[in-house]
């Protein structure tokens, strides 16, 4: 009897080559494996692809179920994975992702590796990267090596191009108490939390051929992550993977209304594109609609309005008066920027602190604002300066010549929180 090979195949939103990872795995010169497929709760469109597949009796489906806010709060694949290591029954484990192909003989021949070297405990093979646009055009090809045995593979092999023993399994267990490491600090590269606990016990052996295909698409997220702070400043504009807009407001997440974008005066190139499990983080908050426009509660902030001669900046559900022309063209702000209402209207706000040509406790900077002080850049949020590094301020679309310069009175007048920053667990 051939060793049995189970797959887990982790999947959230990939409508596009989903069906045709599954495929790859029906596809298989190897007769003896079992499919876990493993869903992060996708939309439907994605489920009603994977379900054509269900039928098959060697493939388990499992949907998770998790809420959109629980989304971040682990590396999601590390711990579908766990789930589907509980249940599997093959001697040898191997995994798979939803924009991921394998060649035909991938199982056939790492599992006949295995076979004939009875001490070694995992293998790897190449793998071809094929880089695509949003359209899903190629836009380049190359080959991730082999690079010999490895006692260190972090960061220079994927987890859809290894296969193991099932038998190591207990003893990762044994000693950490779980099989992937799923706290959320690895989910840029939760597969080298793996290996690193994987080395203890094999070194990974090489066969030097390309058995799959990684499918690389801008709305992965790895692609997605790079450069992206934990924590979004306020009044950001967002776009998410399946299209919607989004504007943080008050820590929320309020959805922006297509009908709405162009009346709040919103500009498309300042959306910047984030990743679910960041950007559901942030409660729902209320929809940005048309009719978010005669109410005063439901108005968005960090919006200038122009009322007759006089301009408004709406901050906190307030609106703050800008004291002067002066101080309006010193915020960086336009004519263009500005939403023209009737002075009836500001009769529903409650008016805030004014802003002035010159920043203090007493008449604070506004919010959702970009200050620049001896070439450092700050967001002010909720009266506090909040450094923005270099590469995020241009993941998140900042630009230089939005920056307002502060004097050294204005700077020391105010605290200075936690920055926005880009974190990842780097490997050696
Ligand atoms: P993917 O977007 O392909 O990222 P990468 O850039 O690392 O290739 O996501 C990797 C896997 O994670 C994929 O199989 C789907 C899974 N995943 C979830 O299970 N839940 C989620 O919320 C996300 C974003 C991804
Ligand atoms: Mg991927």
């Amino acid at each position: 009897m051939q060793p049995k090979v189970s797959v887990i195949l982790t999947s959230y939103n990939k409508p596009k080559t989903v069906g045709r990872a599954i495929e790859s795995v029906l596809k298989q010169t190897y007769d003896n494996w079992e499919l876990f497929i493993m869903d992060d709760h996708s939309n439907d469109q994605t489920q009603q692809i994977i379900k054509k597949y269900l039928e098959d009796p060697r493939i388990q489906f499992y949907d998770s179920m998790v809420r959109d806010e629980d989304r971040y709060k682990s590396t999601r694949y590390a711990t579908l994975i766990n789930e589907a290591l509980a249940k599997a029954t093959g001697d040898y484990i191997t995994y798979l992702t939803d924009d991921n192909l394998y060649f035909p003989d991938r199982l056939q021949i790492m599992a006949s590796y295995l076979n004939n070297h009875p001490t070694h405990g995992v293998v790897y093979s190449q793998q071809l990267i094929r880089r695509m646009d949003e359209k899903g055009k190629t836009v380049d090809e190359k080959v991730r090596g082999t690079k010999g045995i490895l006692t260190k593979p972090q960061n220079l092999v994927d987890h859809c191009s290894i296969m193991h023993r099932a038998s190591l399994l207990p003893l990762i267990y044994g000693k950490y108490g779980s099989y992937w490491e799923d706290s959320p600090e690895h989910w840029h590269n939760g597969d080298a939390a793996f290996w690193a606990r994987l080395t203890e016990w094999s070194s990974f052996y090489p066969i030097p051929k390309t058995l799959d295909i990684c499918l690389k698409t801008p709305d992965s997220f790895q692609e997605l992550n790079a450069f992206l702070p934990k924590e979004l400043p306020p009044g950001l504009l967002v776009v998410s993977t399946s299209g919607e807009m989004f504007l943080i407001d008050g820590k929320k997440r309020r959805k922006i209304e297509k009908a709405a974008f162009r009346l709040f005066h919103y500009n498309h190139n300042r959306l910047v594109k984030v990743h679910d499990p960041l950007l559901f983080q942030y409660p729902m908050g209320n929809p940005i609609t048309v009719h978010s426009f005669s109410n005063a509660s439901e108005f968005p902030n960090f919006r200038f309005l122009k009322v007759e001669k006089k301009y408004y900046y709406t901050e906190g559900g307030f609106l703050r008066p800008i004291e002067t022309k002066e101080a309006f063209t010193r915020m960086n702000a336009d004519i263009r920027d500005c939403i023209f209402v009737q002075s009836s209207f500001i009769k529903n706000f409650s008016i805030g602190k004014p802003i002035s040509t010159s920043y203090d406790q007493k008449k604070p900077m506004p919010e959702g604002k970009l200050f620049v002080y001896k070439q450092r850049f700050f967001i002010s949020d909720q009266g506090i300066f909040r450094p923005i590094e270099k590469q995020v301020f241009v993941r998140l679309k900042y630009n230089k010549t939005d920056a307002i310069p502060l004097s050294k009175r204005e700077f020391l007048a105010f605290p200075k929180g936690s920055p926005f920053n880009w974190e990842v667990v780097k490997w050696r």
